[in-house]
C-alpha cells in the first residue's frame, strides 16, 4: 500500500471516518517488511550462541578440502580470541607455528602483535584474530587468489557472527583481499574503509614491522587512530 493512501486512510480516520482498516493495512505492511527486510546487523546474539556458531564454524572449517593447501597443513587456523569482540584483527595466513598449533599469531609475528595490542590497553582475549586464509600456504608463499576466495565465505560468516564495530586489517594481502584492489599499503593506511558496513582500518603485518623496524611507529600511528575511531564509534551509540 502506497503511503499517500495509508495517509489519506488515516486523515480520514482522523475526520472521524469508521470503519477503515488503517490498522490491518499497518499490520499487513510490518509483516511484509519483516519478510523481507535484510537482517539488520544490530540484531542482538548473545555472546554464548556466537560461541556456539562460531565453534560450529571451525568444525566446518577442520573438515574444508575446498583448496590445496588442506593436504599439507598441519591444523586449520579458524581464529581465536571473543566471540562477542568489537575490534576485530585479520591477518594474512597462518605460517608455522600457527599451523603447529591452529592459533593465530603465535609465533614471533603474533608476539610483536600482542605487544602492539598491549600499547593501546588491549588484552588479545577482547579482541578477535583471524586471517584471510585459515591454511597455511607452503613456505608461507602468498596466498593465491583462488585460495582467497575459496576461504572468504568462512570470514565473511565469522564478521557476520562476531559483528565487530571495527576492523584492523594487518598487512597488504589482507587490506587487498578485502578491499579488492592493488593499492600498495603505504597508500591505504590512515584512511576509514567500510567492509560490509563495518569500518575499517589497515596497518603494516607485524611480520613487515619485524623486517623493518622504521614500520613500527606508523604501526603505533595507525592502532591509534583505531582506537580514536573506535570510541567515537562508542560515543555515537550513547
Ligand atoms: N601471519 C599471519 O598473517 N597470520 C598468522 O596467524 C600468523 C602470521
Amino acid at each position: 500500500m502506497r503511503n499517500e493512501v495509508k495517509n489519506y486512510l488515516r486523515y480520514l480516520a482522523d475526520m472521524g471516518e469508521k470503519d477503515l482498516p488503517v490498522g490491518e493495512i499497518e499490520a499487513a505492511q510490518r509483516e511484509k517488511q519483516a519478510q523481507t527486510a535484510p537482517k539488520k546487523r544490530t540484531q542482538k546474539v548473545s555472546a554464548g550462541d556466537k560461541g556456539r556458531l562460531l565453534g560450529e564454524l571451525a568444525e566446518q572449517i577442520a573438515r574444508c578440502t575446498k583448496c590445496e593447501l588442506h593436504r599439507t597443513r598441519t591444523n586449520t587456523v579458524p581464529g581465536a580470541g571473543n566471540p562477542d569482540a568489537d575490534i576485530m584483527f585479520i591477518g594474512e595466513a597462518p605460517g608455522a607455528d600457527e599451523d603447529a598449533t591452529g592459533i593465530p599469531f603465535v609465533g614471533r609475528a603474533g608476539k610483536l602483535l600482542d605487544k602492539f595490542l598491549a600499547a593501546i590497553d588491549i588484552d588479545r582475549d577482547e579482541v578477535f584474530i583471524a586471517n584471510v586464509l585459515k591454511c597455511r600456504p607452503p613456505n608461507n608463499r602468498d596466498p593465491l587468489p583462488s585460495e582467497e576466495a575459496a576461504c572468504m565465505p568462512y570470514l565473511l560468516r565469522q564478521i557476520e557472527i562476531i559483528q565487530p564495530k571495527i576492523i584492523c586489517c594487518l598487512g597488504r594481502v589482507a587490506a587487498q583481499a578485502l578491499l579488492k584492489t592493488k593499492a600498495p599499503l603505504s597508500k591505504m593506511r590512515g584512511q576509514m574503509f567500510s567492509f560490509h558496513s563495518i569500518p575499517m582500518i589497515v596497518t603494516y603485518h607485524p611480520a613487515a614491522v619485524l623486517r623493518n623496524d622504521r614500520l613500527k611507529r606508523f604501526v603505533m600511528d595507525d592502532l591509534r587512530f583505531l582506537m580514536s575511531k573506535y570510541e567515537e564509534i562508542l560515543e555515537g551509540e550513547g
